[in-house]
């Protein structure tokens, strides 16, 4: 048996890596909303509920799902097309595209290297990512790491959902507050630093709390046996809603103030807090538990958007910035949370 411990291992020739830790900041971000407006009331034709029931426990008025032919690729396209020139920055220049989405209704291949292809990126890394309604932020927390350690210039950070596809429009549970949407941010090098250190973590025993209701190949027997007299589930999203908003509301305020802390601020110096938009009450009681000063203005994009997972934060953020509701060049507290359980929060300086 060997004795040589890795430490101790001297490699006979050196590989040359890049030495020198450089800046990253957002410098563009763009939103795509599907065109048709889903109102409360229809939503109400499939679960016993009413439009105040809704709007007094989430808070949302309208959500957006996207047509039955509209994917999250196209979705994808359209918000990555306006953050691309809204930052100034050519496809040529991307080196990697990050997308986050739970929802692209292929196992395989990825959704990102297609979206690169139909922008014109040439030959980027491209890969998807699942981190369910973090994704973005985990995302963001990826490319800063890629851009400052010199591994590309600049990175297409998507967050992307069809969460319409993956609702039971029956179950009174979710069927209320989850829409479709995407957001698209370019992540790329800058003279001063514009993401701060990412707090995040995962609560793999919570595996349960928001779930795919039937794994794929849970469904395959079913599916295989025409004969067989039994209902086939589609693999919805479901939630068990309190412990949802509990764990939310308890677990990830001292997350989101860690966050602040580890970019050497205080929450005095944000100019914008963008939680992800999973609950109007949810929102309203992280204000709360983390003493929010009341001059900094809070993304409320939920009450037209309805939950779109990882694409809530940058539209969130798009539009608080189109509506001059926060300052190009402010900074925004943005976290995120959701299945699995995960988190991940970090501030950053918007575009
Ligand atoms: N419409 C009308 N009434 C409903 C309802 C609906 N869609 N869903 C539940 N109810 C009723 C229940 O029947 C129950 O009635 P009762 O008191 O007469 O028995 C009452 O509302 C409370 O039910 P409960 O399941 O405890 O609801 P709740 O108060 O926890 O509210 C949520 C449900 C989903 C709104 C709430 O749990 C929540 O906001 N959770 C967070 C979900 C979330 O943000 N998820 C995003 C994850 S990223």
């Amino acid at each position: 048996m060997s004795t040589t411990s890795a430490s101790s291992t001297t490699p006979a020739k050196t590989i040359s890596v890049n030495e020198t830790i450089r800046h990253a900041r957002i410098h563009g971000l763009g939103g795509y909303r599907p065109e048709r407006v889903v109102t409360n009331e229809e939503i109400c034709q499939w679960i016993d509920s009413s439009d105040e029931w809704i709007q007094q426990r989430s808070g949302i008025v309208t959500r957006r799902f996207a047509r039955e032919d509209e994917t999250v690729i196209d979705m994808a396209e359209a918000a990555s097309v306006q953050a691309l020139d809204r930052a100034g920055i050519g496809p040529e220049q991307i080196g990697a595209v990050v997308m986050a989405t739970v929802s692209h209704p292929y196992q395989t291949p990825a959704a990102a290297p297609e979206l690169a292809h139909r922008l014109g990126i040439p030959n980027p890394a491209a890969f998807d990512i699942s981190a369910a309604c973090a994704g973005y932020c985990h995302g963001i927390s990826i490319a800063n790491d890629m851009v400052r350690a010199g591994t590309v210039d600049y990175v297409l950070v998507v967050g992307v959902e069809k969460l319409s596809d993956f609702t039971d429009k029956h179950d009174r549970g979710s069927a209320f507050i989850f829409g479709d949407g995407a957001g698209a941010a370019v992540v790329g090098i800058s003279d001063f630093p514009g993401i701060g250190p990412t707090l995040w973590g995962s609560l793999g025993d919570q595996r349960d709390v928001i779930t795919q209701r039937e794994s794929w190949t849970g469904l395959r027997p079913a599916m295989e046996d025409a004969d067989r007299d039994e209902d086939i589930e589609w693999p919805a999203f479901v939630m068990q809603g309190q412990t949802v908003f509990r764990w939310a509301v308890f677990s990830m305020a001292p997350v989101a103030v860690e966050a602040v802390k580890a970019a050497g601020l205080t929450p005095d110096d944000l100019d914008a807090f963008v939680p992800h938009q999973a609950n109007m009450r949810i929102t309203d009681a992280m204000i709360k538990a983390l003493k929010l000063p009341e001059h900094v203005p809070v993304a409320r994009d939920i009450a037209e958007t309805g939950n779109t997972s990882a694409a809530s934060i940058p539209l969130a953020m798009s539009r608080m910035l189109d509506e001059g509701e926060a300052p190009h060049g402010g900074i925004a507290l943005q976290i995120g949370f959701g299945a699995g359980l995960v988190y991940a929060a970090q501030v950053v300086v918007m575009p």
